[in-house]
């Protein structure tokens, strides 16, 4: 085939408030090149701040989730032109990845394939992550002559057991989506004929909670990691008082009368009816 457009390195759908975004190179098993990053930098700057978008989810057209680097498009050629090359092509992979990790909505890593080395960072990026049982998880930098960079040694230490990250590191083996579910690489596995259903289904719940209450809760926990117990207690306080300032009072209010007053909710068993929120 001829080769895409930077435009078509990445395929977007957005259906019923669910925006479907696609590493979009199935011929190149959705490594990451470049023109890549460029667009999915483009792409997240729209779909971030867009009223008809709820969730994000990420997946991959074809056999793969990401094959990683580029290595001939993302290495190879941006070494031959120099330094600044280089570091114009991380900073446009970081970016985005970034932008992920922080992104104003819920983001979902649909995992229907090969997932390798750099696609470590936007799968961490990903507030949830569900795999295809089949799918398969690798940090193949050991079997090529470099170390996991670009976040991925970050990735698997915060995510894995140590013991289980420093071995999949060093190993240059793969996990199944069921063993990368099994170490806490990814929120949870199902079988491949399934995976989109599950997907949607945690999408439509995510749907239903208050955008703003879910946007605090989700930067909470990342943050969470990096902080001692007392930083953390003063952090989920000011937090929490910066959602009043956004309408966070009046949906309290009304959350708490439906349970208490009208009784049509339990907080414990799902969410209010957000639609009653007055001003
Ligand atoms: N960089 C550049 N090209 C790639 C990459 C990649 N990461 N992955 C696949 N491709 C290309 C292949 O070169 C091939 O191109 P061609 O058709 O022009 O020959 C095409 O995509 C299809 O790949 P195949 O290897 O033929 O596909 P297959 O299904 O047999 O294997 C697999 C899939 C296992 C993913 C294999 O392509 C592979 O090992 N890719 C590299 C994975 C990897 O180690 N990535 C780097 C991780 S480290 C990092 O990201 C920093």
């Amino acid at each position: 085939m001829t080769e895409r457009t930077e435009e078509e390195t990445v395929a977007v759908e957005i259906v019923d408030r669910i925006a479907w975004v696609k590493f979009n190179r199935p011929e190149k098993r959705n490594c990451m090149s470049p023109k890549l990053n460029r667009q999915m930098g483009r792409v997240f700057a729209d779909l971030e701040f867009r009223e008809d978008v709820g969730v994000i989810v990420l997946t991959g057209e074809g056999e793969a989730w990401s094959a990683g680097m580029d290595l001939k498009e993302y290495f190879r050629e941006t070494e031959a032109e120099g330094l600044h090359a280089i570091r114009r092509s991380q900073r446009e992979a970081y970016t985005w990845w970034e932008r992920l990790r922080w992104c104003e909505k819920p983001t979902i890593a649909m995992v229907n394939g090969w997932c390798f080395g750099g696609g470590y960072g936007p799968l961490f990026g990903c507030d949830i992550a569900i795999a295809a049982e089949n799918a398969q998880f690798g940090l193949s930098e050991i079997n090529w002559g470099i170390l996991p960079g670009g976040g991925a040694s970050k990735v698997v230490a915060d995510l894995m057991p140590l013991r289980k990250a420093v071995y999949h590191a060093m190993m240059g083996e793969n996990l199944t989506g069921k063993q990368a579910a099994e170490q806490g690489l990814v929120t949870e596995a199902v079988p491949a004929d399934q995976l989109k259903a599950r997907v949607t289904e945690i999408a439509q719940v995510l749907l239903k909670k208050d955008p703003n209450t879910l946007r605090a809760t989700k930067w909470a926990v990342r943050r969470m990691t990096e902080m001692t117990y007392d930083n953390a207690e003063d952090y989920l306080i000011r937090a929490q008082e910066a959602l009043h300032s956004y309408g966070g009072v009046a949906v309290r209010k009304e959350a708490t009368r439906q349970f208490l007053d009208e009784k049509t909710f339990k907080p414990g068993l799902g969410a209010f009816d957000a639609s009653k929120v007055k001003g």
